[in-house]
């Protein structure tokens, strides 16, 4: 069955990693169609007469409609617009972010094996509601700060932002992280890291559900750690975890530490899933500080890429990619600098192919 998968290449080093990765894909005859939205600045330039919204026109927008999923470069800006739609108008709630160990990799840990675990991010709500205003603006809800004792407006000029924590956008991505862990044949465990002690409120909520959600998974095991106190045992001990569940700020920066474990983000792939939906990016951004210099690493991008063959059926083709993978870290001969190799994008890829 034919599949049609949009591709938005995204900006500076970006489309230097996704362009050899679909070629790769595309070589593999699994009978897949591409279809390329324009947007960002190919879409300003082809419309410049059009007002704002010109970085992701209507036409754009039918694209992604029409095709199974989408694969999604890195935006730097010009393509958030994109991003946007992918996320909170497709919304795809779940975002899955893989950290396991490829023997090869140059991991900073002296033990790195056995580093198998997924972080979920919450995709939509927390922080990034992106709602933010002058502080002076609360002056009429007369909001008093918990620990600070004061009416939040009198505290001086300055800005809020909302963190907004529902029990639906909790139940779903903790169901969903937990229906991770009950496929998964990892060690069948849930962890939740909040910041509770302090948010009681927004990240309570978060935890409450949490606990709520484990009693209908008696065959998973749940744990819960304060944000900060994971952070710690994620680095000290990264082989005790399975899934992790966790509000989107902290699923942020968490994910990118986590691509640093295993050394560089050039390993960190991801994929953002709803109910109806979904969409695979790398979790790295452009790299514009290499942009042009055909070095990036492609790995987070081809584990995105196999993410998203799962998602369309394609399973065999996924673990094949992913076999050949292991081979080109395990053999080293063939791996970019962020990995202390010396080869070049187009080099690694072809090593990729040769293995495939
Ligand atoms: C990521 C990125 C994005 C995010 C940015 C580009 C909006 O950092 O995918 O992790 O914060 O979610
Ligand atoms: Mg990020």
């Amino acid at each position: 069955m034919s599949k049609t998968i949009a591709v938005i290449e995204g900006d500076d080093a970006a489309p230097e990693a996704v362009r050899p990765v679909v070629g790769l894909l595309d070589s593999l005859q699994l009978g897949l169609t591409w279809v390329y939205p324009e947007v960002g600045e190919a879409a300003e330039a082809a419309r410049p007469s059009d007002a704002a919204g010109s970085t992701f026109p209507d036409s754009a927008r039918a694209v992604i409609d029409a095709a199974d999923t989408t694969l999604f470069g890195s935006t730097s800006g010009k393509s958030g617009a994109a991003l946007g739609y992918l996320r909170w108008g497709k919304e795809t709630f779940a975002n899955v972010r893989p950290c396991r160990y490829l023997p090869g990799c140059a991991s900073p840990l002296r033990h790195p094996e056995g580093i198998d675990f997924v972080i979920v991010r919450e995709n939509l709500e927390d922080l990034y509601v992106g709602a933010e205003g002058p502080l002076a603006d609360l002056a009429a809800l007369n909001l008093v700060g918990r620990t600070i004792r004061k009416p939040v407006h009198e505290l001086g000029d300055g800005r809020y932002a909302i963190k907004a924590i529902t029990r639906e956008g909790t139940e779903r991505v903790v169901s969903f992280a937990f229906d991770l862990a009950a496929k998964r044949d990892g060690k069948r465990k849930l962890t939740c890291a909040t910041k509770h002690n302090m948010l009681r409120g927004t990240d309570g909520l978060f935890l409450n559900v949490a606990r709520e959600i484990a009693a209908d998974y008696p065959d998973i095991e749940f744990e819960s750690f304060i944000v900060d106190d994971f952070a710690c045992r994620m680095i000290r001990e990264p082989e005790r975890f399975d899934v992790v569940v966790m509000p989107n700020q902290y699923g942020d920066i968490l994910s990118d530490a986590a691509g640093g474990l295993l050394g560089s983000l050039g390993l960190a792939a991801s994929g953002c899933f709803g109910s109806d939906y979904a969409y695979f990016e790398p979790a790295h951004g452009t790299a514009p500080d290499i942009a042009g210099s055909n070095i990036i690493n492609p790995t987070a991008t081809i584990l995105s890429a196999t993410m998203m063959l799962d998602y369309l059926g394609l399973e065999t083709a996924a673990a094949r990619i992913e076999d050949a993978l292991a081979r080109v870290y395990a053999d080293g001969s063939a791996l970019t600098p962020d990995q202390g190799g010396t080869a070049t994008t187009t080099e690694f890829c072809a090593a990729l192919a040769q293995a495939l």
